[in-house]
């Protein structure tokens, strides 16, 4: 695996690959991988000739001071994973070369009614931040694949837009790639580093209330679901943000269910100070 950690130098290599025919795969990471990120590059790699992985724990797309200083820095191992996976290209850039004109917004994305609910709503700015790394990421880039974790699904939505509204004249295919998991069925997180034995053990009621609601769910009022669900993860220690259940292609609010509406059941809450996300497709 070849380590790049200037834009410019990456820029250049990719460029004589591209002369040979080389299509890029490309997965844009926090680090602290773990399996879910290293199928992504599995993914990445059955479909293209060369895959490229960034690390960046991009300072701009956390609304909380403490999850960015907390966030799990695992370097040594992440090198060791993606190696073994077969990663070519690894870009593990600073915050200078990434936002060289500062990290302040350049500019404000357009992404409607997305970014007003669930993430959006819980976390200020959040997407916004996404947004810029991931352009300067596609930029530098240039991929013909772009891999992402259903696990983040309104990232996944965030970023089709942004890809769309970039509108670069290359384009870039993005696919969704589905969550792994846990043997006990908790998605597998960078952040689930950061739970004590006991909190590890609650953390799990997340996925279980997830298979809860595909069980229980029937057509109609969907209220009664949504607040059994809630309590349960109460129950369990969590501080919660939200249980939602929403239209799949658009997370459109769904509180009367006619039986056939694609829907994806949303969990985010707290176990202490962890902030942990979840989400399951009916
Ligand atoms: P990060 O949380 O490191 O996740 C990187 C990619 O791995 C994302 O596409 C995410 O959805 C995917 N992923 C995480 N957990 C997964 C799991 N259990 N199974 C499958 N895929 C999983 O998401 C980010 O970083 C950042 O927001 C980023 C897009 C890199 C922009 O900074």
């Amino acid at each position: 695996m070849i380590l790049f950690k200037k834009a410019a130098d990456l820029r250049n290599w990719l460029d004589v690959q591209e002369e040979k025919g080389n299509a890029i795969g490309f997965v844009p990471t926090m680090g602290a991988l773990h399996s879910g990120h290293i199928s992504l590059i599995a993914y990445s790699r059955l479909a293209n000739p060369l895959t490229v992985c960034s690390i960046f724990v991009n300072p701009t797309q956390f609304n909380d001071a403490s999850d960015f200083e907390k966030y799990p820095i695992t370097i040594e191992n992440d090198i060791r994973l993606l190696e073994e996976a077969g990663c070519d290209v690894l870009f593990l850039p600073s915050v200078k070369e990434m936002y060289p004109g500062g990290a302040n917004p350049a500019m404000h994305y357009d992404l409607g009614y997305l970014e007003t609910v669930l993430e959006g709503k819980f976390r200020p700015g959040h997407f916004q931040g996404v947004c810029m790394v991931v352009q300067r990421l596609l930029e530098i880039t240039q991929p013909s694949n772009l891999y992402l974790g259903q696990k983040d699904y309104q990232q996944c939505m965030v970023i089709t837009k942004l890809v769309e509204l970039m509108g670069s004249s290359k384009k870039i295919n993005v696919t969704i790639c589905p969550t792994l998991r846990e043997p006990d069925g908790l998605a597998m997180s960078s952040r689930n580093m950061r739970l004590n034995k006991e909190e590890r053990e609650k953390a799990v009621t997340i996925s279980r209330v997830l298979d809860f609601i595909i069980a229980a769910i029937r057509p109609g009022d969907l209220s009664l679901l949504k607040q059994e669900a809630y309590a349960k993860l109460e129950q369990a220690g969590f501080r919660v943000d939200y249980v939602a259940i929403a239209g799949a292609s658009d997370l459109s609010p769904v509180d009367d269910w006619d039986g056939k509406q694609k829907l994806v059941a949303l969990v985010a809450a707290f176990m202490n100070e962890v902030r942990l996300i979840d989400n399951m497709l009916l």
